[in-house]
């Protein structure tokens, strides 16, 4: 460390799209390395709409490592953040910026601390994957900041250590996470099954029905199911693998029919498995059941799918349209059915599928 003590802050900022799963990740067979009973598939979103930007600063005169989220300060003591910074400081290489006179060898990074500030632009906690991009980026900015090899393969391993949906935010497009086998973890990796040009004629409409904070986050709500829920385990034995086969067909072949067949039952029974789960847990509202009665009877008026819908760990819908004249269609009705001043429907975001091929900026 070359300049005068303490004189000298290192930034750097990254922005990372958050994904929806349409076949979802529920149940974790090793919690500590954060590996999956099955595999799942999502679609990265459009930065622009939903995502995270964080802005790491590494100085000597940093005496403890400190992260705000949204402005307020949380603690980095949990495990999970903790793997993180861990995995990226054993990358970290050699860095020189002269202008600044800023020299920091490979071991001296062990010996600074960072400052992290992330804020998420769409509701934090509430059932719209916060954690993937939030975590996605933590990593991808960290890496950044401390000269580690852009190996996305690399850094979505990471990613997946901080939160397991994250690991799929790295990538754009389609994207698949494999659960592997090996205890180790290393075949739990995620591929891009298609880039962010595949099939961008579809078009995502989130509609925020609430933006608290849920009640039982994804991890702990995950950790009861596979502890109590029956059904869970079919579902990741039985159900998912044949799924995952033709949902990766159905999105090769742009075969709209088979994608909103197969994503609506997908949530549909992971939200079942919730309830199954002892004491049941409760991510949809009356708001969320009236959403996908209506896409049901839209679709079934219109003879073929025209919407599919999935909600993660939360009450906000995700409606995915085939394409812009039905997403139009769609949210004419929804507003006529959910006008926004008088019931909880607080907001609607309308954006391409994905638009980032990468997590950075
Ligand atoms: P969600 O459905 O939004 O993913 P989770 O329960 O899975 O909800 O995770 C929420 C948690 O993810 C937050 O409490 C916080 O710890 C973490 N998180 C969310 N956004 C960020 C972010 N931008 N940076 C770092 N961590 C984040
Ligand atoms: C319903 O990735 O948030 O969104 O690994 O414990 O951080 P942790 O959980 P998280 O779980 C996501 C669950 C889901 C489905 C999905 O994204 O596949
Ligand atoms: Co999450």
């Amino acid at each position: 460390m070359a300049a005068a003590e303490g004189q000298w802050v290192l930034m750097a900022t990254g922005r990372t799209p958050t994904n929806i799963a349409v076949i979802k990740y529920w149940g974790k067979r090793d919690e500590a390395l954060i590996l999956p009973i099955n595999d799942s598939i999502s679609v990265t979103l459009d930065p622009d709409h939903l995502s995270a930007t964080t802005t790491v600063a590494v100085s000597p005169s940093f005496p403890s490592d400190r992260m705000w989220l949204n402005g307020k300060e949380i603690s980095l003591l949990g495990g999970r953040f903790q793997s993180c910074l861990r995995e990226i400081r054993k990358r970290a290489r050699d860095f020189e910026d002269k202008e600044k006179g800023v020299k920091i060898k490979k071991e001296d990074w062990d010996k600074l601390h960072v400052h992290i500030a992330s804020y998420n632009n769409f509701p934090t906690a509430a059932g719209l994957a916060s954690s993937a991009a939030g975590l996605a980026c933590f990593v991808f900015t960290l890496g950044k900041l401390m000269n580690v090899k852009e190996d996305y393969g690399e850094l979505s391993s990471i990613a997946r250590q901080g939160s397991g949906s994250a690991c799929r935010s790295i990538y754009g497009g389609f994207v698949k996470w494999c659960m592997g086998e090996k205890d180790d973890g290393s075949d739990s990796i995620a591929v891009q099954l298609a880039d962010e040009t595949h099939w961008n004629d579809l078009v995502i409409i989130i509609a925020v029905v609430s933006s608290k904070q849920k009640e039982t986050s994804s991890t702990s709500g995950m950790r009861d199911s596979v502890e109590t829920s029956p059904l869970l385990q079919y579902r990741a034995q039985t159900v998912v693998p044949g799924r995952v086969l033709k949902m990766e067909e159905a999105i090769k072949n742009r075969d709209f029919e088979s994608f909103a067949k197969l994503t609506c039952a997908d949530s549909n029974q992971f939200h079942a498995v919730c309830l199954d789960t002892s004491p049941p847990i409760f991510y949809m509202n009356d708001t969320s059941h009236r959403i996908i009665s209506l896409v049901e009877k839209w679709n079934h008026s219109e003879g073929t799918p025209q919407v599919a819908y999935t909600f993660d760990a939360g009450p906000n819908a995700v409606l995915i349209a085939q394409n812009r004249k039905t997403a139009a269609h769609f949210l004419q009705k929804l507003l006529y059915y959910f006008p926004p001043q008088d019931n909880d429907l607080s907001s609607y975001l309308v954006g391409d599928k994905s638009i980032l091929g990468d997590a950075g900026l």
